[in-house]
């Protein structure tokens, strides 16, 4: 693995990167989009030859970490494809976040291209409240999809619940239950002002970090996990159970000095902050530049310089950052 050469103005190293394949998805989730949403025209969106390259690049300047994200990864055609080729770049993780919805076929085929984990979002466990979030989702779809990818043999595979007082609040118990009967992690997610909802006041909606791990604590006790991800989650353990409880609080933690990451958009725009604007267009450089990779690595170098010091959410539920999470990289 060469060395990496991606530091930022702070100090910051950067070794991961989370590339977004479609801001497609067969779910509407209430967090995540509008319900009318329109979607990018295909030829603003990075091929998946560009992608490939992209991620490449970013292996030659030390990226030892990439996830693929969406909207939903695998609502793209020829997915398998992509993962088989990212696979071949010897990454120390390679993880995919998805809704689940396409696991049931999808989970075996993903590990034998090479993918190593799964992060799978799963709000709820009550197959009304479940349609209700996410608009369009089948809960028993996505109930099989996990035991898929649990049969699949993923490396890791985790939940991720965003936390919504008044929409699955109450359902944190049952959610943990879940995770220990099917030995899986789960993390535990803070709503982010990302795009503009309409659907609950989201200052209202904030159930923060520190409220779901005392309902926790009333079952089991949970113990601070030693190793570190480096990324924002913190990890708990319970004691009679292996499998790992995290929380990520973009409102109440700040986890912006350990930060090592940067995302790219699928129209190619390296967001080098979840919370802020700043970015560049490399899809001008893949497109200007088809044959060497010198003008490329240099624009994801240069780009690290903007990679603004932390974000400024705040618990009041107004909107920052009028971009959606599926025109993000969840
Ligand atoms: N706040 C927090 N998490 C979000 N996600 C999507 N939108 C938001 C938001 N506004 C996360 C969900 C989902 C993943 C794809 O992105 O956890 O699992
Ligand atoms: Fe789709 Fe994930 Fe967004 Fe839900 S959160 S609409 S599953 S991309």
């Amino acid at each position: 693995m060469p060395q990496t050469r991606l530091t930022d103005r702070f100090g910051r190293t950067v070794n991961y990167v989370r590339l977004s394949v479609t801001d497609r998805c067969d779910f509407r989730c209430v967090y995540c989009m509008a319900e009318d949403m329109t979607f990018l025209p295909r030829q603003q969106v990075l091929t998946l030859e560009e992608i490939a390259r992209l991620a490449r690049n970013f292996v030659a300047l030390g990226t030892e970490k990439i996830r693929l994200t969406g909207g939903e990864p695998l609502v793209r055609r020829d997915i398998l494809e992509l993962v088989r080729e990212v696979g071949t770049y010897g990454l120390r993780d390679f993880a995919m976040t998805t809704n689940g919805s396409q696991l049931p076929t999808m989970a075996e085929p993903l590990r034998k291209a090479g993918l190593h984990r799964l992060n799978i979002s799963l709000d709820s466990l009550d197959a009304d409240k479940f349609r209700a979030i996410t608009r369009t989702g089948n809960l028993s779809q996505v109930l099989d999809g996990i035991d898929a990818a649990r049969d699949a043999g993923f490396r890791g595979i985790k939940l991720n619940t965003v936390v919504m007082k008044g929409r699955n609040d109450e359902e944190i118990p049952e959610l943990i239950e879940f995770a220990r009967q099917k030995q899986v992690d789960i993390s535990f997610i803070e709503e982010m002002p990302l795009g503009e909802i309409s659907e609950h006041d989201r200052g209202l909606a904030l159930c923060t970090s520190e409220e779901v791990r005392d309902i926790i604590r009333r079952r089991h006790e949970l113990i601070p996990a030693t190793e570190d991800s480096g990324g924002p989650a913190r990890y708990f353990r319970m004691p009679d159970s292996e499998v790992r409880v995290g929380f990520i609080s973009p409102h109440s933690h700040n986890f912006c000095s350990t930060c090592n990451r940067v995302r790219v958009t699928v129209e190619g725009r390296l967001l080098l902050c979840l919370g802020n604007e700043h970015s560049v267009d490399l899809r001008r450089v893949l497109r200007g530049h088809p044959v060497t990779d010198d003008k490329l690595q240099e624009a994801i170098i240069k780009a690290m310089d903007l990679k603004p010091e932390r974000h400024h959410f705040s618990s009041n539920g107004d909107v920052q950052i009028l971009r959606f999470m599926n025109m993000t990289g969840g």
